[in-house]
């Protein structure tokens, strides 16, 4: 059965890769982006040539009506939504909490933890059988940041993922009966957009390599696999927990500042 997923964030990174590989095993994909609309067609030009259905929607996670809106398009454009995956998400530069500024700390938050939470009220609409859905899966894409408080200047961002983990947890439990998943995934370093400049820095990327036990940062596909599986039936008793995908974690004492 062709089964559907929509991916915030999903143009490039983890997302972009969540794609690539759900596309592969025949899944009709939608592609949410914000500012990367070049790489979204041309994601979604790759994955059609793939022979996969794909489409491209534009909407910001800071903007709840665009969430909304993104949501009747996908309802529009592909149908029944079986999985969303909410891998949008932002840091911010390096502070101590002494330096903290408002207004990037509510963008923070208002990106990474309520943009998610109303991804989430909007497939919890369409997916739980309570509400005449069919069931689905959720992964909020977190990170290890949130176990450790973040490597040093980072409590900001650690913050806003351990919110996506406890907001999982609660909402799993919610709709555990309603025949919807969800699971937190939390990556340790992964080479993305997000990370290559920092680990274009010779020594940053020796002394991060150095504090992850298996010895180097991972990559994006490394991340994709395990959301695919737990959108798999073959995690169907898996909800309500948190999936370190971190190459064993954080060797706290050679953290990088
Ligand atoms: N890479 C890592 O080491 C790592 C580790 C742990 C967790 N994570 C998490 O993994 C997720 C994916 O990150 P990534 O590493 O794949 O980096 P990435 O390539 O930068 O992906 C993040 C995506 O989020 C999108 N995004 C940002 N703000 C948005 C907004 N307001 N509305 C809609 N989309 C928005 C970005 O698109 P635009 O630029 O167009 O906004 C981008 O495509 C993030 O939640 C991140 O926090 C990453």
């Amino acid at each position: 059965m062709n089964r559907t997923a929509l991916i915030t964030g999903g143009a490039s990174g983890i997302g972009a890769a969540t794609a690539r590989l759900l596309a592969a095993r025949g899944w009709t994909v939608a592609i949410n982006y914000r500012s990367r609309g070049a790489q979204a067609t041309a994601l979604v030009d790759e994955l059609r040539q793939g022979g996969a259905q794909a489409v491209a929607i534009q909407a910001d996670m800071l903007d709840p009506a665009a969430i909304v809106a993104l949501f009747e398009r996908v309802d529009r454009e592909i149908g029944r939504l079986d999985a969303l995956i909410n891998s949008a998400g932002i840091g911010l530069p390096r502070a101590r909490v002494a330096e903290f500024d408002a207004a990037q700390l509510s963008r923070l938050m208002a990106v990474n933890v309520v943009g998610v939470m109303m991804c989430c009220r909007e497939a919890a609409r369409r997916m739980s059988t309570a509400a005449g859905g069919r069931g689905g899966t959720v992964v909020n894409v977190s990170s290890m940041a949130a176990t450790i408080g973040g490597r040093p200047g980072n409590s900001h961002y650690a913050a806003s993922k351990a919110a996506v983990d406890s907001f999982s947890i609660g909402f799993a439990k919610e709709v555990a009966r309603e025949g919807i998943r969800v699971v937190s995934v939390r990556p340790g370093v992964i080479r993305t957009e997000m990370t290559q400049n920092q680990l274009a820095d010779p020594h940053f990327a020796a002394t991060v390599a150095a504090s992850i036990p298996i010895g180097r940062a991972g990559k994006a596909d490394e991340v994709a696999g395990p959301i695919a599986w737990l959108l798999s039936d073959e995690a169907s008793f898996v909800t309500g927990c948190c999936l370190d995908v971190s190459g064993g974690g954080f060797h706290i004492a050679s953290a990088p500042r």
